[in-house]
């Protein structure tokens, strides 16, 4: 999946969660970067290596090998507090997270205390219609830079602080005492990290090494293509990864789709096929469907086939990644959703609904495939020649466990 000299892009294909982490964990191997390119520490990557649960948030997860360098993109949106919480947390679990492996884009905005208190107050406002957004201030931060108004991470680094804060007085109001301070101080910690990532990346890619980009949360839910509004506030959409990094389009030569072999959604919005009572409480203990940021219960769902091909060509997946068939072995039949239907005319969808309102009316139409007693199993592979003939792109990775190690290469060509 990796091209010396060009980037490859892992992407998620739902809603986030669906193990994109592990993925480039596993192809991190042969890659010289990784990088992040969008959204911030609202995404938890979790990798499993040799039994020890590793989990990153706006680091990328190529953290954990060690021959390997990694970006944090002008794209992304950066908690300082949290991005040293987060490199505490590496570092006591043994990872090396130093100024000469990591680099920090210095045009990456800031998330202020001042970004998550207003992400917790909408949501508290919108009370029954809330996005249900992981409270980290990723919304109000790209809100900021939309409005040129909040200090970026060079700001930061580079003494730029005093004159943001008479520029932009609304965004420090309301810290505690002290906080100001600490920033302050954390971006002296920080100023060794920061580098002209557009250079460091395009060389590296001139010079032919390997380059993976690793997206966050999913393509549904994409600021433009998503379930707006109920999305998060960064496209991960494959055409604006480039962007996020500052690489050219025909630099990325291999999208990555990955899925689970269901779904999941954390928050709030459409979710057509949404499963409830002790059958999803059982999909839900059994694949630990849990946020890996806030802890929180995953809907489940069936595997979307139409948002799944829909998103395969938003995003011109070459290849897609399936993980979690593990999950549903034993089961006697395995659900996927072939279309919509409107509820109130009855008449039958077969493309993305593009409002609001068309998601409040469909229902989900529904076809069993045989399930599968183990991953060796013939239904098993039936079922992921079912999802290509759908979709229309071949599934080269199969994930059959959380693990590292666990997993195959399937069909690349
Ligand atoms: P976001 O960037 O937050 O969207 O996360 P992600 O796509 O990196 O996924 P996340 O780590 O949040 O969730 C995936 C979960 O599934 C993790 O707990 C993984 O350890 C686990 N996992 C990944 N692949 C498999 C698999 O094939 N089988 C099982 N059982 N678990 C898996
Ligand atoms: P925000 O990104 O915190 O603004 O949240 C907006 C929506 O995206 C909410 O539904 C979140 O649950 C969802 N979301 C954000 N990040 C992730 C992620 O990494 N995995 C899954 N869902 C996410
Ligand atoms: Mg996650």
């Amino acid at each position: 999946m990796l091209l010396a000299g060009r980037a490859t892009l892992v992407m998620g294909a739902q809603f986030g969660d669906e193990g994109k982490g592990k993925l480039v964990d596993r192809l991190a191997e042969g890659a010289d970067f990784v990088c992040r390119v969008q959204g911030g520490n609202n995404a938890g990557h979790t990798l499993v290596i040799g039994g020890k649960k590793i989990v990153t948030h706006a680091i990328p997860s190529g953290i954990v090998r060690p021959e390997c360098q990694v970006v944090i993109g002008a794209g992304v949106v950066v908690d300082p507090f949290g991005l040293k919480a987060e490199i505490g947390e590496l570092r006591a679990q043994g990872v090396t997270v130093e100024p000469a492996r990591v680099s920090l884009d210095p045009r990456a905005a800031l998330i202020l205390p001042s970004h998550r208190a207003s992400d917790k107050a909408r949501e508290s406002s919108l009370a029954g219609e809330a996005i249900g957004t992981t409270g980290r201030g990723i919304g109000p931060a790209y809100a900021s830079r939309a409005f040129r108004d909040a200090p970026r991470i060079g700001d930061l680094v580079w003494d730029g602080m005093d004159v943001w804060r008479e520029r932009s007085p609304h965004l420090f109001e309301g810290w505690e005492s002290g906080t100001y301070e600490a920033l302050l101080e954390l971006g002296r910690e920080l100023r060794p990290f920061v580098r002209d990532t557009v250079v460091l990346v395009n060389d590296a890619l001139d010079h032919g090494r390997k380059v993976l980009v690793e997206g966050a949360q999913g393509a549904l839910l994409d600021n433009l293509f998503g379930t707006y509004p109920y999305v998060t506030s960064s496209q991960m959409l494959a055409g604006a990864a480039g962007g996020g990094l500052g690489i050219a389009p025909w630099k990325l030569s291999q999208v990555v789709g990955v899925f689970k072999a269901y779904a999941t959604r954390v928050g709030n919005g459409p979710f057509p096929a949404e499963l409830s009572g002790p059958f999803a409480e059982e999909l839900r203990t059994k694949g630990h469907e849990f946020g890996a940021t806030t802890g929180r219960p995953r809907r489940v769902s069936w595997l979307d086939l139409l948002a799944l091909k829909y998103m395969a060509k938003t995003n011109g997946f070459t290849v897609l990644a399936m993980t979690k068939g593990d999950v549903l072995a034993g089961m006697d039949h395995v659900g996927v959703v072939t279309g919509y239907r409107s509820r109130t005319t009855g008449e039958i969808m077969t493309s993305w609904p593009m409002r609001c309102e068309e998601w409040e009316d469909v229902e989900a139409i529904l076809e069993f495939a045989p399930g599968w007693r183990n991953l060796q199993d013939p239904a098993f592979e039936r079922f992921i020649r079912l999802v290509e003939e759908a979709v229309g792109v071949n599934v080269g990775y199969v994930s059959t466990g959380p693990g590292r190690d666990e997993g195959y290469i399937r069909n690349l060509c």
